[in-house]
């Protein structure tokens, strides 16, 4: 069996996400399985090539400085649907050259490869390889207004007409990527069981729960796992102090003051809740920001790493002005101090309004820091209220302010505080389940008639 997984990033050659720790988990768990995968990427600037990559050179889409998605100046690229729709197009073109078995498609920036190798296929005669698409968040779908038939971008899509229409990229007066990936898909996966359910109703599904709702039988709910390599407490060279859950104590209380002293918060036993994300309205940053006073007003201390909306920047901003010495805000990107945090936290604050999956919850877990999370999404399948983390009653200011009032009073009770550090470092925290969902559904699809 001979794999094409299809992404706009990968883990550890680019990243804006968990997409692409994700995409590059999957790439090590299956190939450690003895089955061949390649990761086909974007030739973004400066990527060098590495076994199990291949990179296809786009440069009127890919060589430009700023983001995979995003120039310098942190807006879309305005051309963003022609740049990965280029980027299908190769990977079926590949796909079809090299007779691959399945395609696996990430998100909507690959979810062009399902309508190309299927106008391939028959254009060739060739048959069509198998196709999964994951969806990792189905608020980004790849989406511009509808093309008319004159319209030059259309032309060079180089797709006949049929796939312009409402049985594949057409949706509601616009051409939508992922909306034909969801159609055709041979089957469709999410990151979690839960959101597998949360997206086939109106407030989760972002207008595509219709389309989803009747692909609901190829529909599935595979959990992300957590590169156990990238993330182990005991091993970890970012760290002040290296710890395992027999010295969890010790070794947390060394990370701690170390990350205080670096970070200019006041050396004390205070409980120091982190944050580490995309700072956008989805990871419910704002929530922090308006319900953190009692916890702050107690001693609470609170180290936050994140970059992303600018109003929401700076509001981090203003919460370390105003509470000097309990408050640090790094606006930025770091792995070195997200691990770091990690490791000196107490707490880890996950208050998503919808999470696919969520990674951080787990990182967290693996290195004894309570998540204090939302109960959405992969959040909700990952974290067991009181056992290992912090379950919110529902997405609201009060309710976090609640899970946080629980937090302290466990803190407050070390044997109780160390216990279920404990239980959350001894979690099953890695691939091994969900590469055998994969292979499975692999190898169903590849015995599948149809
Ligand atoms: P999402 O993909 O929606 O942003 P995930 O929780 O799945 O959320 O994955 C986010 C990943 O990015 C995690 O590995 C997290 O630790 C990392 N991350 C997010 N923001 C930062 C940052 N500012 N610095 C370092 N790592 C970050
Ligand atoms: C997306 C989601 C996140 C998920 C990640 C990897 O970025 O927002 O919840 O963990 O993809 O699947």
């Amino acid at each position: 069996m001979r794999i094409l997984s299809v992404a706009s990033e990968a883990y550890p050659y680019i990243k804006t996400g968990g997409l692409a720790d994700v995409v590059g988990a999957l790439q090590n768990a299956i190939s450690q399985r003895g089955i061949e995968i390649t990761t086909f990427l974007p030739a973004y600037p400066g990527l060098e090539e590495a076994e199990g990559l291949e990179l296809v050179a786009i440069p009127w889409a890919f060589e430009r400085d700023g983001g995979p998605y995003l120039d310098a100046d942190g807006r879309d690229w305005p051309d963003n649907f022609a740049r990965f729709a280029a980027f299908g197009r190769a990977a079926a073109e590949k796909a079809l050259a090299e007779g691959y078995d399945v395609v696996h498609a990430h998100d909507w920036q690959a979810a062009a490869v399902i309508p190309y190798l299927d106008q391939m296929s028959l254009v060739q005669g060739l048959p069509r390889p198998k196709t999964v698409l994951t969806i990792h968040n189905l608020a980004f779908q790849g989406q511009v207004s509808f093309l008319q038939p004159d319209d030059p971008a259309r032309h060079n899509l180089n797709l006949f007409d049929v796939y312009f229409g409402s049985d594949w990229l057409e949706f509601y007066g616009h051409h939508n990527l992922l909306k034909a990936g969801i159609l055709h898909a041979d089957a469709v996966t999410t990151v979690s069981p839960q959101y597998a359910q949360e997206i086939l109703t109106p407030a989760f599904g972002c207008g595509l729960e219709d389309i989803l709702t009747y692909r609901r039988p190829s529909l599935h709910g595979l959990l992300n796992g957590l590169d156990l390599e990238q993330w182990n407490p005991q091993r970890d060279a970012s760290l002040a102090a290296k710890y395992s859950a027999r010295t969890v104590k010790s070794g947390k209380a060394k990370n701690k003051a170390a990350l205080q002293a670096h970070l200019g918060l006041t050396s004390s036993g205070a409980p120091l809740a982190g944050l580490i994300s995309r700072l956008s309205d989805q990871k419910g940053i704002d929530l922090v920001l308006n319900a953190i006073e009692p916890w702050l007003s107690a001693g609470g201390q609170v180290a936050l790493l994140g970059s992303g909306d600018a109003a929401l920047e700076q509001a981090a901003r203003e919460l370390a002005n105003a509470w000097p010495g309990q408050v640090s805000t790094t606006i930025g990107y770091s792995e070195a101090l997200s691990h770091q945090i990690h490791a000196a936290s107490d707490f880890l604050l996950v208050p998503s309004r919808f999470e696919p999956c969520g990674l951080t919850q787990l990182s967290g877990q693996r290195y004894g820091t309570l998540p204090i999370v939302a109960p959405v999404g992969g959040l909700k399948d990952t974290v067991t209220d009181g056992m290992d983390g912090f379950v919110m009653s529902e997405v609201s200011g009060a309710s976090l302010q609640d899970a946080l009032h629980r937090a302290a009073a466990l803190y407050a009770d070390p044997k109780a505080l160390l216990d279920m550090r404990r239980a959350a470092m001894g979690k099953d925290l890695g691939w091994d389940m969900s590469a055998e969902a994969y292979l499975d559904l692999y190898s169903d699809l590849i015995a599948s008639e149809t």
